[in-house]
């Protein structure tokens, strides 16, 4: 099964259905921040946010994920450029990068595709 986070946007959302198409299992993992729940069509669903690390790990737990493909973010280029590293408070993209990852290595997934173009 794959993770796909940020597949209630507009890239994951189009990776996700691809990927369907080719038959593989997939899980949309995104807080419908900037993406739309109609967008995931017959995907599983799990809304939260990435920077929730138990809720992370509760997805890892409840599923046989082998890979992630990485594309919830922050997307906006003059949000980006205006805060790079994202709110105060911990609510930042980059944290979340690093949180993805973090899980990843915990689950000895090795399969981790990301497009982040806002770091
Ligand atoms: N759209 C493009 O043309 C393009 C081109 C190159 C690279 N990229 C990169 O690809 C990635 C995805 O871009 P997009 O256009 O699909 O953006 P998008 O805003 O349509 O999708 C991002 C998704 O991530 C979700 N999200 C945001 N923060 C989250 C969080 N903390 N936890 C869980 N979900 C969260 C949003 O709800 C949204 O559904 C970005 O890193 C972007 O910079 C986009």
């Amino acid at each position: 099964m794959l993770l796909v986070t940020g597949g209630a946007g507009y890239i994951g959302s189009h990776v996700a259905l691809e990927l369907m198409r080719r038959g593989r299992e997939v899980v949309v993992f995104d807080d419908l921040s900037r993406g739309h729940r109609d967008l995931v069509g017959k995907a599983l669903f799990e809304e939260g946010d990435l920077k929730d690390l138990s809720r992370v790990r509760a997805v890892f737990g409840k599923y046989p994920i082998d890979g992630v493909l990485h594309f919830a973010a922050k997307s906006l280029v003059g949000e980006s450029m205006a805060e790079p590293l994202g709110p105060p408070h911990g609510v930042s993209t980059p944290w979340g990068q690093i949180l993805i990852l973090t899980v990843c290595v915990h689950y000895y997934l090795y399969s981790l595709v990301a497009l982040l173009t806002v770091l």
